[in-house]
């Protein structure tokens, strides 16, 4: 049995007496932080609070492994970053974790690359990496974990992604190795391919090329894991194949959760566990919407 935790989202964020003016000297910055201030993450709850929570939970799961999906910080900047390094530290030195960077960690063109220089660990790849930074891969037993880089600088008001056109034709060869044929594989990326509802993400929001991405999927991919919606779900992707959102841990509007996965005997159970905002700690969560057990394709 190999059991893996899947978080996202956390969103580290300065106080705005942090935040230098010369830092906001970029429009998708400035119009960012003022988001920010108005509203629109007021409800991303204390990071450092919930990342002290999370680890402490996580370090009673037996797990083999822990995979996060992006979005570490709002802006992409320096301090939130450290923050970040500093809040995480214990999963930072753990060997078996395993995380990407989302469009907010890759904000604006001088942040692309931060993440992968503050989590260098966790994009490791157990084969030799196809692409730099991605995709590349990590094994935990039976399971073969892909990571995925989809993230890039937008304009303002644009929170899209996409794939490079080289990272997927690496991914698609890949995925042919015979390790990875051998073994369930679970992609994880930030984007999603599919809202909640079934239906494609919208051109500003979602991954201009899930389509591309998704023709390399049947078959092959038994589940993929993402951020980016701040909604929990699980949904069938066509052709025995999953695509599972773990949410936010720290978007107060929805539900802070993160997800406990089981693979064991050609079955996935997919368990929730919820932050408690009142103890300050991660809790079970029987009745979450979307947990249970999930066929896997046939390797
Ligand atoms: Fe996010
Ligand atoms: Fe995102």
């Amino acid at each position: 049995m190999i059991r893996l935790a899947h978080f996202s989202d956390i969103h580290f964020n300065l106080p705005s007496h942090q935040v230098a003016w010369r830092e906001l000297a970029h429009a998708k910055r400035l119009l960012g932080w003022l988001g920010m201030r108005a509203s629109r993450y007021r409800r991303l709850a204390g990071a450092r609070t919930i990342a002290a929570a999370l680890q402490a939970d996580i370090a009673q799961q037996q797990l083999a492994g822990v995979v996060f999906t992006g979005d570490m910080t709002c802006l992409g900047l320096p301090g939130e970053f450290e923050q970040a390094r500093q809040a995480l530290e214990p999963l930072r030195q753990r060997q078996d974790v395993v995380g990407i960077p989302g469009n907010h960690d890759a904000y604006v063109d001088e942040a692309v690359g931060a993440f992968e220089r503050y989590f260098p660990g966790w994009l490791r790849s157990d084969l030799p990496h196809r692409g730099w930074p991605s995709p590349f891969v990590r094994f935990f037993g039976d399971v073969a974990l892909v990571g995925l880089e989809s993230s890039r600088p937008n304009l303002p008001h644009d929170s899209s992604g996409e794939v490079p056109k080289q990272a997927l034709w690496q991914l698609d060869s890949l995925l042919d190795h015979p390790e990875l044929r051998a073994r369930h594989v679970v992609l994880a990326l930030h984007y999603g391919l599919l809202r909640p509802s079934g239906a494609p993400d919208h051109r500003l929001h979602g991954l201009r090329n899930a389509d591309a991405l998704m023709q390399l999927l049947p078959g092959r991919v038994a589940l993929v894991i993402h951020g980016h919606m701040h909604r929990r779900f699980m949904l069938p992707l066509g052709n025995g194949s999953w695509v599972g959102c773990a949410g936010s841990v720290s978007d107060t509007k929805r539900s802070q959760a993160y997800h406990l996965l089981e693979f064991e005997d050609g079955v996935l159970r997919l368990e929730a566990r919820r932050y408690n905002s009142t103890l300050q700690a991660f809790e079970a969560w029987p009745d979450a919407p979307h947990a249970g057990s999930f066929p896997l394709l046939e390797r």
